[in-house]
């Protein structure tokens, strides 16, 4: 599965921790865009869908969540809660972000700009994509 957990530079010190993501460095692609997701309520889930051509790095800045990977064969769940790493996910891959801490917020960088085009969100539509 074309997952990774990418260890981010962190600079401890005494007045705190700072931690840097710089494209096609840190991270094999140029980033196009970048979004957070906050508040979300207990129980809740978000994601829920693949993308065609887009890849990401997902990385849980303050608090917790899961991630469900699913590449149409195996299925792998990462428990996020480190600002410091941040979680590759290359297109093609049905993901759901589950069990967010209170407070929990999940920032992504994307390799594309948003695109509705790009979304499966269809798990029958994913299958097919993947020549299941
Ligand atoms: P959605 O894709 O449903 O979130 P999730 O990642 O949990 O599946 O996006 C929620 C709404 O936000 C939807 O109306 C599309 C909009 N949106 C943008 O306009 N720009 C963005 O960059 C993103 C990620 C979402």
């Amino acid at each position: 599965m074309n997952v990774q957990i990418i260890d981010l530079p962190r600079f401890l010190d005494k007045r705190g921790n700072l931690s840097c993501v710089e494209q096609l460095k840190h991270i094999p692609f140029k980033i196009k865009r970048s979004y957070w997701i906050y508040d979300v309520p207990d129980g809740e889930s978000r994601g829920g869908h693949a993308h065609k051509a887009l890849s990401q790095l997902i990385v849980a800045v303050s608090g917790s969540f899961t991630v469900t990977l699913n590449d149409g064969d195996v299925k792998r769940t990462f428990l996020l809660n480190r600002p410091d790493q941040g979680l590759y996910v290359m297109s093609g891959i049905w993901l759901t972000l589950d069990e967010f801490s209170l407070g929990a917020v999940c920032l992504v960088l994307a390799s594309e700009e948003y695109s509705e085009d790009d979304y499966i969100r269809n798990y029958d539509e994913f299958l097919r994509f993947k020549g299941k």
